[in-house]
């Protein structure tokens, strides 16, 4: 009773704390399902309380113009957070404590000036972060630390001019596939620590649009990422511009017009084997890969070294381990991939005698063994055993008094004809006739067990 009583009131409480939660929904937001909508309602400083319950939160198109600290504390499950177009221009410290759930946050089209490094503390699961057109001029230091999961950052149309490019190393931030600082006021930029980003960021940063000064360390930059091929660089070839001695009335189109960069010592570099090629390699899960090196340097004085996105820098000496090996003439090899060895494979070889570099890119994509084949097989075999048995039993345990009489049996046709090669038109038929079967047993248990009720 007591027991029975507790549940009720259990019941109850919960009910209640829906019907709340609906209550403050329905004043101001929407809620469909998790999804708490108080998009374009005019609200110039959050509900009270917001549903605790919410995966998305759309706060877009409103008037609020400061998010106060622990604003979101309550909603542990929040995922996606939608706070673009408003009129915001600072967060205070810990708007975001306690959702560390969060994915997707979208500040973007807010009047944001300075990005603070205790903003985004604590969201180790964010993966996308839109601050699009604020009016962003600083970007501080830490800002992007602890962000490990961070894949995608949007930084356009602002006024940045300094971005902390250092804070971004080879495995702080091993998701970052894209950084657009596109149509901000950039002038120079620390080439050398641009040039040390990781691959993956390098191959996604956006940096067109920008008030760059045309200079030899700029080109050359840019020269070896058009030489990669990046997308980055080829769908906006236009859009980037450099002005001549930072006079506005001299822009020109760097990636078009390269004659002014002719006195480069970046010329040097065009002589040099700075080759790099991009291929893809496909495998099941299991397999063994073998990932070539080949590159423009060869001979003894060439050593090799990969960049694995999961095991890191990869040399002859680093090997302890009997399932990867690194043969002399750059070939790496995995015995069994998994799944997760999946990723940008990065090949350096370097020539010491001649101090020379040559990069060789394979993207290795893993894939699960195909299911099918052995699913089939699996369930043919199956349905073999249970045809069999089911056979048997209609033939062994149907009462059937008259096994004196020599009547012929036709269910018995069918293994008299086994045959290997017929096996599976023969188990296709058997099967086919099963549910026949079991609907049969299956009604005289029921009839069974409604007459064991009804006594
Ligand atoms: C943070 O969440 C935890 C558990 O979800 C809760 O106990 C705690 O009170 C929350 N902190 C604040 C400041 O609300
Ligand atoms: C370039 O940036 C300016 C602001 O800095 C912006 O107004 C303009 O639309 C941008 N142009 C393109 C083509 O993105
Ligand atoms: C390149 O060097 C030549 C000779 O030293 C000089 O005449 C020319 O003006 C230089 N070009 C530029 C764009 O600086
Ligand atoms: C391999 O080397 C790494 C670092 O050098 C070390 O952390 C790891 O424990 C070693 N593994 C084995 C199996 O020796
Ligand atoms: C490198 O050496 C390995 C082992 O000797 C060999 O299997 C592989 O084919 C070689 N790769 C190239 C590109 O010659
Ligand atoms: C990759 O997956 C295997 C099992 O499939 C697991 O043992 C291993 O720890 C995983 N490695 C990483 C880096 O996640
Ligand atoms: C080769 O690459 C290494 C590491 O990126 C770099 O330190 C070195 O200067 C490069 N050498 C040449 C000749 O480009
Ligand atoms: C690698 O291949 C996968 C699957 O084909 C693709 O999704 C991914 O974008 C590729 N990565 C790069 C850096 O090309």
């Amino acid at each position: 009773m007591t027991f029975g009583l507790h549940v009720n009131h259990v019941l109850v409480l919960w009910f209640c704390v829906l019907r709340g939660s609906e209550e403050t929904c329905t004043s101001v937001c929407l809620c469909i399902a998790d999804t708490v909508s108080c998009s374009a309602s005019g609200l110039s400083k959050l509900p009270l309380s917001l549903p605790s319950f919410s995966v998305t939160l759309d706060l877009s198109h409103n008037h609020l113009s400061w998010l106060s600290p622990g604003s979101f504390n309550t909603m542990s499950r929040l995922e996606n957070l939608r706070v673009a177009h408003n009129q915001i221009s600072s967060l205070g410290h810990g708007v975001f404590y306690n959702v560390s759930s969060l994915r997707h946050l979208d500040l973007s089209s807010n009047k944001l000036h300075i990005v603070e490094q205790h903003y985004f503390q604590g969201l180790w699961r964010l993966e996308e972060l839109l601050l699009f057109n604020n009016k962003i001029t600083q970007v501080e230091a830490g800002t992007f630390n602890g962000l490990s999961s961070l894949k995608k950052a949007y930084f356009s149309l602002n006024q940045i001019t300094h971005f902390p490019f250092f804070s971004i190393q080879d495995h702080s931030h091993p998701f970052l596939t894209m950084l657009d600082l596109s149509s901000n006021r950039i002038t120079t930029l620390p080439w050398e620590n641009v040039k040390d980003l990781p691959g993956l960021v390098q191959r996604g940063l956006y940096l067109h649009n920008n008030s760059l000064i045309c200079d030899c360390d700029m080109y050359s930059v840019f020269w070896h990422w058009e030489l990669r091929g990046y997308n980055t660089l080829k769908d906006f070839m236009d859009e980037h511009t450099c002005t001549i001695y930072g006079d506005p009335r001299t822009s020109i189109q760097f990636l078009r017009r390269t004659r002014f960069f002719n006195n480069c010592t970046v010329e040097k570099a065009v002589s040099q084997p700075v080759t790099v090629l991009l291929s893809t390699v496909l495998v099941s899960e299991g397999e063994r890969v073998r990932l070539d090196c080949q590159t423009s340097l060869s001979g003894t004085d060439v050593s090799f070294t990969w960049l694995s996105p999961t095991k890191g820098y990869i040399t002859e000496a680093s090997i302890n381990d009997t399932l990867i090996s690194l043969f002399p003439n750059g070939t790496l090899e995995i015995q069994a991939a998994k799944v997760n060895d999946s990723g940008l494979y990065v090949c350096t070889a370097l020539d010491v005698k001649q101090a020379l570099n040559a990069t060789r890119e394979i993207n290795v994509t893993v894939v699960l063994p195909e299911a099918q084949p052995f699913n089939t097989g699996y369930t043919t075999l199956l349905g073999c055993i249970v045809t069999m048995v089911l056979i048997l039993m209609y033939l062994y345990l149907t009462p059937c008094r008259c096994s004196w009489c020599k009547q012929p049996k036709p269910p018995v046709i069918p293994i008299a004809t086994y045959d290997p090669t017929t096996l599976t038109s023969v188990f296709s038929d058997a099967t086919r006739e099963q549910p026949k079967i079991q609907t049969n047993k299956q009604v005289a248990f029921m009839e069974l067990m409604t007459s064991d009720e009804g006594t």
